[in-house]
């Protein structure tokens, strides 16, 4: 463990951006898997787009337009979910090993700081709800900046932030177009495949691949 800082992506990598579906799946039929992906993979288009045309609108108006895209597409699934999956999108459950490995690094005298996204107050509702607030010390909006990752100028906000250089920082995601994006800033970079994807980006390769965040604190 010898990086100053460990700097996380937020939906995906600490919170199962599905979770909020799973929560009401047996009410909403077998759809409600395809409509989990395509909100996910619009919420995603939205922010892209958006930075490429030099638009900003935060994050939670993205994740709304993306859900009432994925009930547009899947028209099997009924919208009285719509204010349900809302709602349960403010308190996601974290992935089980996060709590213990957050405190491992903080205990090695480790900075931990999340880096997503997502507007404060969903950073904020989100880390009070699994009950990590207390284990990390800074939380990077891309609200700060008005423009969404990969820029450099978000992942900037960490090192001008901390005062470190990139390669002091240890930058986790399950989201491999994030990788590439931290990777290409010059951050030390661990791709948390949790769902087992083929590598991406290949000129923007991670310095580990993991398949949980259990490992993180025995890299060096
Ligand atoms: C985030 C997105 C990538 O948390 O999920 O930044």
């Amino acid at each position: 463990m010898r990086r100053a800082a460990y700097v996380f992506d937020a939906y995906g990598t600490l919170f199962d951006v599905h979770a909020a579906v799973r929560r009401h799946a047996k009410e909403m039929g077998p759809e409600s898997t395809r409509l989990s992906m395509i909100w996910r993979e619009k919420q995603l288009e939205y922010s892209w787009v958006g930075t490429l045309m030099g638009h900003y609108e935060d994050f939670w108006a993205l994740t709304q337009q993306a859900l009432d895209t994925a009930f547009a597409m899947v028209p099997e699934v009924d919208r009285s979910y719509r204010q349900n999956l809302l709602d349960a999108y403010w308190e996601l459950d974290c992935y089980p090993e996060v709590p213990q490995v957050l405190k491992d690094l903080k205990e090695h005298g480790a900075r931990i700081a999340i880096l997503s996204n997502g507007s404060p107050s969903m950073l904020s509702a989100a880390t009070d709800a699994a009950g990590i607030s207390d284990l990390i010390d800074e939380v990077f909006s891309v609200d700060l900046v008005g423009k969404y990752k990969p820029l450099p100028e978000v992942y900037e906000m960490v090192t001008t932030n901390f005062r470190l250089y990139p390669e002091a920082v240890s930058f986790q995601s399950s989201n491999r177009w994030d990788i590439a994006g931290a990777t290409k800033f010059g951050m030390r970079t661990v791709w948390v495949n949790r769902h087992n994807m083929p590598d991406e980006y290949t000129g923007y390769t991670p310095a580990a691949v993991l398949p949980d965040l259990k490992g993180l604190t025995c890299l060096d």
